[in-house]
């Protein structure tokens, strides 16, 4: 959530930070701030707000330290104000702090009988405090960081620096992501490569429980018992790029463009093209012999898992078990032999998708991830990575990477359904031609954006939405719901389209727009009754589909036309309305679509 990042350099360290937290900003961005080592002692400025309030303000009030720690927050304890911006900071230590220490009120109360005073409402100044307590006992700054580790507890990274010490910084990782860079006489702690990769490629990746004392020359990682690691440093291909937005307004509306393309990468990772076979990786375990899949995920990627379990099931005639990953993770859910888990993160670090991750682990299930971040700690935890190639997505609302999921979930569902004899060679083609298609179906409907921005303008006026979908398309209800609350701040609610008139319908009134996802399949009449009931009820429906609007029988306010497509790659293609219609909408209102207020791309706590 939060992002971090130090850096030990040889001139003024200022700028580079605040160039890395450019670069981390898509973690949070509700305050910032940096502390450097200043002629010994410790100097700190920070911001309410984005960062580049952060960056006028360095501009007029400069930092000359060479030694300093940033960071960008997401609020979790405390509002989002200078005052609990990071770094947190006594006149001995500075901390910056991704996560959260579960025992604070505990080792708050403490300090506070040992007459300390707090000056924020975060969890992390206890920290600052205790390492602060321990160096007043005698503690240097090294002992007494060793010590404030044994006694918290919860999921943290954490960057110090200390006063009169301007060739030293520490870093520790308990739950959340910490890396370490290598420079040449420099050294730089973030919570991921990206934020590096400007400053140097090659990287260490502290594991749970490490925390490590470096200097301009020197990195010491200890594990949680204090014995010295080593952990591999590997050679980061990060880009040190800042990604841009091109001619596009935002990264959301470059991201959504982006998907014929991104959509063709991660297909041509998959498959043969040329023979129309699953080309799918050896992912260590034989397909042909998995009892169950059972799939977890958070927000959009729990949808595309949803999605994915409809494929494995009618294709692969396979059993799956879904949840979301913040109930799986505390179900204790029983887990089969030979049981397949599949896990869905766009970022790779999401704190409930992998704590059920471990989960299924230590329960004997194969681990296998569909991430967009190959060295995020999901992949790295996991026995096989199935990587998506859609490229860095720094919108707050996923898109791209959304739809490279579900490419890659259909290529995963046959294999399965290959190695299980379900398809044959000849079903393999087919379905491998319809996938190969969906960039041009998608292409083609990004070419006519124009019928969103007029639909926007009637939604932009409503204060609730529902979305109805029948069998695969429920999982796009769901999502397009998600994608225009999320970035519109409208109301907005995905139905399964049969579930309507055990409840939903009562919401029904000529105020309430009902946005039908129904493609032209074998439950399309069944959708069509449920719309019949809208329709008797006043409700205005926005009926996305390929049928002509007349086999629905009722009247419908919108009609967004959508290309023959085949049922099976049906999700792929009537996502990008979900998505345009959720851009428009929030584009109308005039909100902030890449960073949509209250929320963070990766969300590292529970
Ligand atoms: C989607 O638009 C979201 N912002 C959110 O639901 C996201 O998909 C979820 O937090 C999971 O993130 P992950 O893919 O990085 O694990």
């Amino acid at each position: 959530m939060c992002g971090i990042v130090g850096i030990l350099g040889t001139t003024p360290v200022a700028t580079d930070l605040v160039d890395a937290l450019k670069r981390l900003e898509y973690r949070g961005y509700d305050s910032a701030g940096i502390a450097t080592v200043e002629n010994g002692h410790l100097e700190r400025r920070r911001a309410e707000g984005k960062l580049r309030n952060l960056a006028e303000r360095i501009v007029r009030e400069p930092l000359k330290g060479r030694a300093g720690i940033g960071h960008t927050r997401w609020a979790t304890h405390g509002a989002p104000n200078e005052r609990n911006a990071h770094p947190h900071m006594t006149d001995r230590v500075s901390v910056v702090h991704n996560g959260i220490i579960e025992n604070f009120r505990e080792i708050k109360q403490d300090l506070l009988r040992a007459g300390i005073v707090f000056e924020s409402d975060t969890d992390t100044e206890v920290v600052t405090q205790l390492i602060t307590h321990e160096m007043r006992q005698g503690a240097d700054p090294v002992e007494a960081t060793k010590r404030a580790l044994g006694r918290i507890r919860g999921a943290f990274a954490l960057a110090i620096i200390f006063s009169g010490h301007d060739d030293l910084m520490i870093g520790a990782r308990e739950g959340s992501p910490l890396a370490v860079g290598h420079g040449d006489g420099e050294m730089f702690l973030g919570s991921d490569a990206i934020a590096l990769a400007p400053f140097t490629s090659q990287i260490t990746y502290l594991e749970e429980g490490d925390w490590a004392v470096l200097t301009r020359n020197s990195v010491v990682i200890r594990d949680r018992a204090g014995r010295i690691v080593a952990r591999p440093t590997i050679t980061s291909t990060a880009s040190g790029f800042l990604v841009d937005k091109g001619n596009h307004k935002h990264f959301m509306l470059k991201e959504i463009h982006e998907q014929p393309e991104v959509i063709s990468h991660t297909l041509s990772h998959y498959l043969d093209m040329a023979a129309e076979q699953v080309n799918f990786p050896d992912i260590g375990i034989d397909l042909a012999k998995i009892s169950r899949v059972t799939i977890s995920a958070c927000g959009t990627a729990y949808y595309a898992g949803l999605v994915a379990k409809y494929w494995l099931e009618r294709f692969a005639r396979i059993p799956v078990e879904i949840d979301v990953a913040s109930e799986l993770r505390y179900r204790e859910a029983p887990l089969p032999k030979d049981g397949l888990a599949v896990f869905v993160s766009q970022s790779g670090e999401t704190a409930d998708t992998l704590a059920t991750l471990r989960y299924c682990k230590a329960n004997g299930q194969h681990i296998a991830s569909v991430v967009n971040v190959r060295t995020s700690t999901i992949a790295r935890e996991s026995h096989a990575i199935l990587p998506t190639l859609a490229g860095p997505e720094i919108g707050v609302a996923s898109t791209k990477a959304f739809t490279c999921q579900l490419a890659t979930l259909a290529c995963l569902a046959l294999a399965i359904a290959r190695a299980r004899g379900e398809i044959d060679a000849a079903k393999e083609a087919e379905l491998i031609r319809a996938l190969m298609e969906v960039p041009r179906h998608i292409s083609a409907i990004l070419r006519d954006e124009r019928r969103y921005e007029e639909l926007a303008h009637w939604l932009s006026k409503s204060r609730d939405v529902l979305y109805l979908g029948r069998g695969v398309s429920y999982p796009l209800a769901l999502e397009g719901a998600l994608k225009l609350k999320e970035i519109s701040y409208i109301h907005a609610e995905g139905y399964a389209a049969g579930e309507m008139k055990h409840g939903p319908i009562a919401l029904i009134d000529e105020n309430v727009p009902v946005i039908a996802v129904a493609p032209h399949d074998d439950l399309f009449e069944k959708t069509v009754s449920n719309l019949q009931e809208v329709a008797a009820r006043g409700g205005q429906i926005v009926l996305v589909s390929n049928a002509d609007p007349d086999l629905v029988g009722c009247a419908i306010a919108t009609h967004i036309r959508m290309p023959d497509v085949p049922a099976f790659v049906a999700p792929l293609v009537y996502a990008v309305p979900m998505q345009l219609i959720a851009y428009h909408t929030a584009t109308f209102l005039g909100t902030d679509v890449d960073q949509p207020r209250n929320l963070a791309k990766s969300v590292t706590v529970e």
